[in-house]
């Protein structure tokens, strides 16, 4: 089996790793000659767990390569995916085709012989039936089946989300193309992963469902949390309570600053943009996305309060920008709302993240970048944790205190136990639990 992966960010460069460990010959296209440069050196353009090894691994057994020529990789190969990115849409929150639709061209004029040409971006319902007809149209001679077939990599832990998935969804029409995907993803058959087949519109749907579904969950935590403020409960209590229940499950009900990332926010504005566009509004996601909204920018309120209501010339140290942690992604990271917000209400601020700095550098502005998170706390008025990096949950806490100006600690991802953090001389406010007297 040979297949082309157009697009090299991080659901082609992960999918096309994974694919050629399960032993399917890959070559991965860019348009980005710096980018396929940097592959050949074994460069990642993203930080991902244990994918430069996979890469390099298989890239040594010649099973993976990179180029900027989609012509040779797309012609003889049995399917080529599309994993180009749909950024929402400036304006109208839809999401963004164009470069799907370029790349449904470009592939067209290069198909040779029976081809699956495959979506794997995370494409609105509609998006296959429509890669199929510009790729009729492009060239009404070729001889392929258009099929969906969304990803639900999580960043950090896609490798193992790609080789161990919980289920494969494949919108697939014809016999023909059925069996080449099922050829593709034979090794999880072996690990008797269930597969669902189903149209291309189902296909799309599912993958909106389950990230607005999810989406959801957190918002609903979210807010239980703050009722549990509210009267003294303890959210974690109450997650694992309800979650042992096999029908709600116990995954998803983390409580933190609001969720964040490439996909929940795109996502849910996408859906809930298609949902009334076709006369059918998804009220639940709409309430969901105005939530998650406000909970970021309301996060900072928390911060302030634990201040004694003023942050006006006091210093933060912001340990964390990252949406979460094993990434250097800053996209829709709480971060961005949390700390423009007290910015504004009067504070400086100093942060570290283990890899989101680079990043970040571009997206703040009067911001102090530490090495560690020690520096970042040096003479700071508050610790504020915004992402749940392992390294910051065994910090040091003797020397947190004599860094501090003030040993006031705002964890919002629920990362320390509030007894410890009381024994140990902190004015500790976290998300949804009593913190006992001192
Ligand atoms: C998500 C989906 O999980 C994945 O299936 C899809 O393909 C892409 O989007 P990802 O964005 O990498 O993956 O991160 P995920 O771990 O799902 O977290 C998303 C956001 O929700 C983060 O901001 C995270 O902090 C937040 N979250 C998650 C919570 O606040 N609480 C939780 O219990 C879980």
């Amino acid at each position: 089996m040979r297949i082309a992966m157009i697009g090299t960010g991080y659901v082609g460069l992960v999918s096309g790793a994974c694919f050629s460990e399960f032993g399917v010959d890959v070559v991965c296209v860019d348009k980005d000659a710096a980018k396929i440069e940097g592959l050949h050196a074994n460069r990642m353009p993203i930080y991902e767990p244990g994918l430069d090894a996979l890469v390099a691994d298989n890239v040594k057994g010649g099973r993976l390569s990179f180029t900027t020529d989609l012509k040779s990789a797309v012609s003889g190969a049995d399917a080529v995916f599309i994993a180009v990115g749909t950024p929402s849409r400036r304006g109208d929150g839809h999401a963004d085709l164009s470069y799907v639709y370029d790349a449904a061209r470009e592939i067209a004029q290069s198909l040779t012989g029976y081809t699956v040409v495959v979506t794997k971006s995370t494409v609105p319902v509609g998006t296959g039936r429509e890669v199929e007809r510009i790729i009729r149209e492009t060239r009404p001679d070729a001889d392929f089946d258009v099929v969906s077939n969304p990803e639900f990599l999580r960043e950090g832990s896609a490798i193992n989300d790609f080789m161990r998935p919980d289920r494969v969804v494949i919108g697939a029409e014809t016999d023909r193309a059925r069996a080449v995907m099922k050829q593709l993803y034979r090794v999880l058959y072996l690990i008797e992963t269930p597969i669902v087949f189903t149209s291309l519109e189902t296909s799309e749907l599912i993958k909106y469902a389950a990230n607005t579904f999810l989406a959801a969950k957190i918002t609903f935590i979210n807010e239980i949390a703050d009722l549990c403020e509210a009267v003294g409960a303890d959210v974690h209590d109450v997650a694992r309570g309800i979650g042992l229940d096999g029908r709600i499950g116990k995954k998803f009900l983390h409580p933190g600053p609001g969720y964040g990332g490439s996909c929940f926010p795109k996502d849910t504005l996408a859906l809930v943009r298609t949902a009334r566009d076709k006369g059918a509004p998804l009220r639940i996601i709409e309430t969901v996305v105005a939530i998650n909204d406000e909970r970021k920018r309301k996060m900072a309120d928390k911060v302030v309060a634990a201040c004694a209501g003023s942050v006006e010339g006091k210093s933060i140290a912001v340990l964390g920008l990252t949406f979460k942690p094993n990434t250097d992604d800053m996209r829709d990271s709480p971060s961005l709302e949390i700390i423009p917000a007290l910015q504004k209400a009067g504070a400086s601020i100093r942060a570290f993240d283990p890899e989101g700095m680079e990043e970040a550098r571009h997206m703040f502005s009067g911001v102090t970048f530490c090495e560690n998170a020690y520096e970042t706390l040096q003479s700071a008025d508050a610790m504020v944790v915004l992402t749940e990096w392992n390294e910051f949950r065994a910090l040091d806490f003797e020397r947190v205190k004599s860094l501090l100006r003030a040993p006031i600690l705002v964890d919002l991802r629920n990362i320390y136990n509030p007894a410890d953090m009381v024994a140990a001389g902190f004015q500790y406010v976290s998300i949804g639990r009593p913190t006992p007297k001192a």
